[in-house]
């Protein structure tokens, strides 16, 4: 273990709810990097059963070295888990253990297992301190940030949470040589969001780095996480509780929960689903007139070099209609889309039905 591995920091600036973000290779062993955040004596580390025999043991270590004692919870893997029932077995296992508000809980996995932890986190003992680890590309650029915590309900995804910000997070990017291409191409969704929706010159940056990306090139991926963490710090450091300006984060997933749900939680991976959504968002971004064919087009090849789909599921207008307003930012009903107006440059706007069933027309894959 190398413990004088470069360690990028950066900071969530949210007044008393401040906290760092560390990146770096093999940071997961750094023992001072980790318990330096944890207060108390007992630690309960959070992960699945995929995650587990590849980064548990390693991070126990490192927390018992540091005087830490240790409470594994190993939950069932997969988004249909991100549920009430495995909640539940958090606090079965927090309660029987006697874990105090002094425990910190630590999420050890993807953005299902951060979710659920930091929820479980704002709710034992009316909250408790949390550190997230993230071990997907998405975690790392985008859940384990900005602390929206939840779980999913059957009517609707992430219905069920909380806003409640970690003590830290940790990204050891050496995680990610494990993880399968799929799953990396479904956290690169959330790295071209992050360049979809800020102008300047990352979305550029994104497209001529995209092969080496999908490659897992650690320079490349490195410099993405950091953009991407730095992105959304700043947008999250504006509106925590997004009254406004952080819906602009939701870019592609009003029609990506929509197929999400649509299809059953984990047919498609949440990445898979807001990449197409993204397509889907630049479609209708033109229809009304805000961006380019051209631009436009750079989203699609964009989204389909990462290796995501790019031809929406067939749900029936009506049904696409219906899962769009259970969105969270719809208000009475009317679906809130963010769009871009032009490229670089998010608008969170109504439209009118005519133009969202064009798009719905154009991007969805008819059988026959
Ligand atoms: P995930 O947590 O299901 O992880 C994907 C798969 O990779 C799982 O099978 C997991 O066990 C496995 N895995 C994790 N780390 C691995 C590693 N290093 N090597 C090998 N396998 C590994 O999915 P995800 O894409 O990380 O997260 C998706 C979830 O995040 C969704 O529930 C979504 O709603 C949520 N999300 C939340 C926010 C937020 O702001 N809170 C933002 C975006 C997404
Ligand atoms: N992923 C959207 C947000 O964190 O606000």
């Amino acid at each position: 273990m190398n413990h004088k591995a470069q360690i990028t920091h950066l900071q969530v600036e949210l007044g008393e709810r401040s906290y760092p973000i560390e990146i770096g290779q093999n940071i997961l062993g750094d023992s001072n990097l980790l318990a330096r955040h944890v207060a108390g004596k007992r630690v309960a580390i959070i992960t699945n059963t995929v995650v587990a025999p590849l980064y548990l043991e390693a991070l126990k270590t490192s927390l018992e070295a540091a005087g830490k004692q240790v409470i594994p919870i190993i939950l069932p893997d997969g988004e249909q888990e991100k549920n009430w029932e495995s909640l539940m077995k958090v606090f079965d296992v927090l309660l029987a253990e006697k874990c105090d508000r002094q425990t910190t809980l630590v999420a050890l996995g993807g953005g299902v297992i951060g979710d659920l932890t930091g929820y479980a986190a704002a709710s034992y003992m009316r909250g408790v301190p949390f550190i997230q680890v993230p071990t997907t590309l998405l975690a790392q650029v985008d859940s384990s940030v900005g602390g929206k915590t939840g779980i999913n309900h059957p009517l609707g995804k992430n219905m069920i949470g909380a806003f409640y910000q970690p003590q830290c997070v940790i990204a050891d990017t050496a995680a990610l040589n494990t993880l399968p291409q799929q799953e990396l191409a479904a956290g690169l969704a959330e790295v071209i969001k992050h360049g979809a929706i800020t102008s300047g010159d990352f979305f550029t940056w994104i497209e001529t780095n995209m092969e080496k990306l999908v490659a897992k090139d650690p320079a490349a991926l490195a410099y993405a996480i950091q953009r991407s963490c730095e992105i959304k710090a700043e947008v999250v450091r504006q509106d925590e509780r997004e009254g406004g300006l952080r819906a602009i984060l939701n870019f592609g997933h009003t029609f990506g929960h929509a197929i999400e749900a649509g299809l059953g939680y984990g047919e498609w991976l949440h990445g898979e689903a807001v990449g197409c959504g993204m397509v889907m968002a630049a479609d209708l971004s033109c229809r009304m007139g805000f961006m380019d064919e051209a631009s436009s087009d750079r989203i699609r090849k964009l989204v389909k070099a990462a290796g995501l789909p790019v031809v929406a599921p067939d749900l029936g207008v009506q049904r696409w209609i219906e899962l769009m307003q259970v969105d969270k930012k719809a208000t009475d009903g009317e679906i809130q889309f963010i769009l871009l107006k032009p490229l670089g440059f998010p608008v969170i706007t109504t439209v009118p039905q005519v133009m969202l069933e064009a798009t719905l027309a154009a991007c969805v894959k008819r059988d026959g």
